[in-house]
């Protein structure tokens, strides 16, 4: 059991008295201690079926501190418990036998634990904007950390402007001052632009801000975690969309080693590089446990997808800008005479998405229009030639061809992708990385069987025979679109019926073709 954020950090370590110290519970005091937990309680239950044997318990608690003496806790204390009678669980019993210390209830309730929250600068996370009369603009927060006190100035960490606290309003009335945990609503002289999110911060102290950033994170979703997806980022009350740009380790859970690894698996703990879309205000976790944790949820279903523990900014974020350039896209929308447009071909190997995109390339070509094809194929013998079949694999390769394609339609063209793009997260990325005006996703809709008898470059087989692992289709998945811009059956239509068919959507938005 962790305790809450503003608070001391407490866990009560489970042991098996007749299975001893197993990896579970190790792995857990690693996790605990990753968190910043500092005070373990050792419960070292089912001591009845032990026979309350004091030489086993001692074992116990000498096998779990001498692992734990490496994991800087504050503090760790083993109380034996036999859960069937009640023994030492909220009171002293008579089969504790050489056992002399407090119950599980009395050692909780006498730890002596330092507060995380009261000593730190002052950090508040804005909830609303409250107005609770006229002439009075508040901010309802909770004080994550530090105290804030009447005619105090605050900073907002992301715009940088400062203010004075005039009053701290609460229901049963105001306050002269407010600490970490509390929820007021901070009524400041400043008409400042303050929205939900922003935090408040204590101006001679305010956290770092940046859009980049190296973290531990916890993985705790059944499929495995792929860089390069994107996710909703929270801190505090802060919502951004943000991506796992790349794994740089996996820690062993079992011995704290650091392990080379592409993708972290359910309860897997990695060092991660994340990249958000606008700037987030945070502290390192070590340094604020509070304003350092972030979580991930997944953008549809709203499932928490991994825990995070920030470790520290990544300085090139704040050392890159973008350049501004004179010739915009509607210098070359006006020169090319056509609006930029990315139709992107999704289906099976053998489906025939690099057929058809190729003969409506041709038409559009033909009616002078200027097009450009990226084709999955090519691409992985170039620009994508490190990379394989994995689904974090498949992830990053769609994220290099979206890339790709938009750095093509800046410069005015009309881009044709075929790629397999097996999953739907990735085409909604691409949907919203281009502007969902300028993308059209055709499913190219073959069955596999017609895909596997049209047997393309002998692949199937292959992948059949057990040659090739992951094959789309086979031993890895596709989530073929179920609303697509265009759907085009190649196992009843021809080739040049599909293309047509393909043609319309262009010519719907005025593309002369
Ligand atoms: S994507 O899924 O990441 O979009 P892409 O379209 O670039 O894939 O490449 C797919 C091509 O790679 C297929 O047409 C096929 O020729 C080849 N290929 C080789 N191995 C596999 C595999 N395991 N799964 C799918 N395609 C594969």
């Amino acid at each position: 059991m962790a305790t809450g954020a503003s608070t001391a950090s407490l866990a009560i370590t489970l042991i098996d008295a007749s299975k001893g110290l197993l990896p579970q519970g190790t792995r857990h005091s690693l996790i605990c201690s990753l968190l910043g937990i500092r005070h373990i309680v050792l419960a070292v239950k089912k001591m009845d079926l032990i026979g309350f044997d004091a030489d086993r318990y001692a074992a116990i608690v000498d096998a779990y501190t001498d692992f734990a003496a490496k994991l800087n806790f504050a503090d760790i204390g083993a109380i034996p418990l036999g859960a069937r009678m009640g023994d030492n669980v909220t009171s002293a019993s008579g089969s504790r036998r050489r056992y002399q210390g407090p119950s599980m209830l009395q050692h909780l309730e006498e730890m002596d634990m330092e507060s995380d929250g009261t000593g730190q600068p002052f950090r508040s996370s804005v909830q609303w904007v409250n107005r609770p009369d006229a002439n009075c603009r508040g901010y309802a927060d909770t004080v994550v950390s530090g105290q804030i006190k009447t005619g105090q100035n605050i900073r907002v960490a992301r715009s940088g402007h400062k203010a004075r606290v005039q009053r701290i309003i609460t229901a049963d009335g105001d306050l002269a001052e407010a600490n970490a945990g509390q929820a007021v609503t901070l009524a400041l002289d400043e008409k400042t632009d303050i929205a939900r999110g922003d935090m408040l911060v204590a101006p001679d102290a305010p956290p770092e801000t940046t859009d980049q950033f190296a973290a531990d994170i916890l993985w705790l979703r059944a499929d495995p975690m792929l860089p390069g997806r994107d996710y909703l980022l929270r801190t505090g009350q802060d919502w951004t969309q943000a991506r796992i740009t790349s794994l740089r380790h996996r820690v062993d859970v079992n011995s704290g080693d650091h392990v080379a690894a592409r993708t972290l698996q359910i309860n897997d703990l990695g060092l991660c590089r994340l990249a958000t879309l606008k700037p987030t205000a945070f502290d390192k976790y070590n340094e604020n446990r509070a304003n350092g944790a972030v979580i991930l949820v997944d953008r549809f279903t709203h499932e928490t997808v991994a825990a995070g523990m920030i470790h520290h900014a990544l300085r090139r974020a704040s050392n890159i800008h973008c350049a501004d350039f004179n010739i915009d896209r509607t210098a070359r929308t006006e020169r090319n005479g056509q609006h930029p447009l990315l139709l992107w071909f999704t289906g099976l190997s053998g489906s025939g998405n690099s057929t058809i995109a190729d003969l409506v390339e041709q038409a559009l070509f033909a009616a002078g229009r200027h097009c450009y094809s990226l084709d999955g194929d090519n691409i992985r013998i170039s620009l994508c030639r490190d990379l394989g079949f994995t689904a974090a694999d498949h992830v990053e390769n769609i994220r290099r061809a979206a890339e790709v394609a938009r750095l093509m339609m800046g410069a005015g063209l009309i881009v044709l992708a075929s790629f397999i793009s097996p999953f739907w997260a990735d085409r909604q990325m691409l949907r919203e990385l281009v502007g969902a005006e300028e993308f059209l996703e055709i499913h190219v809709d073959a069955s596999i069987e017609t895909c596997m008898q049209r047997h393309p470059k002998g692949l199937y087989a292959k992948a059949k025979a057990g040659l090739i692992p992951h094959f789309t289709g086979l031993g890895s998945p596709y989530e073929a679109p179920e609303h697509p811009d265009n759907r085009l059956k190649t196992g009843e239509c021809t080739a040049d019926q599909c293309a047509e068919q393909a043609l319309h959507m262009p010519r719907a938005k005025g593309i002369a073709c």
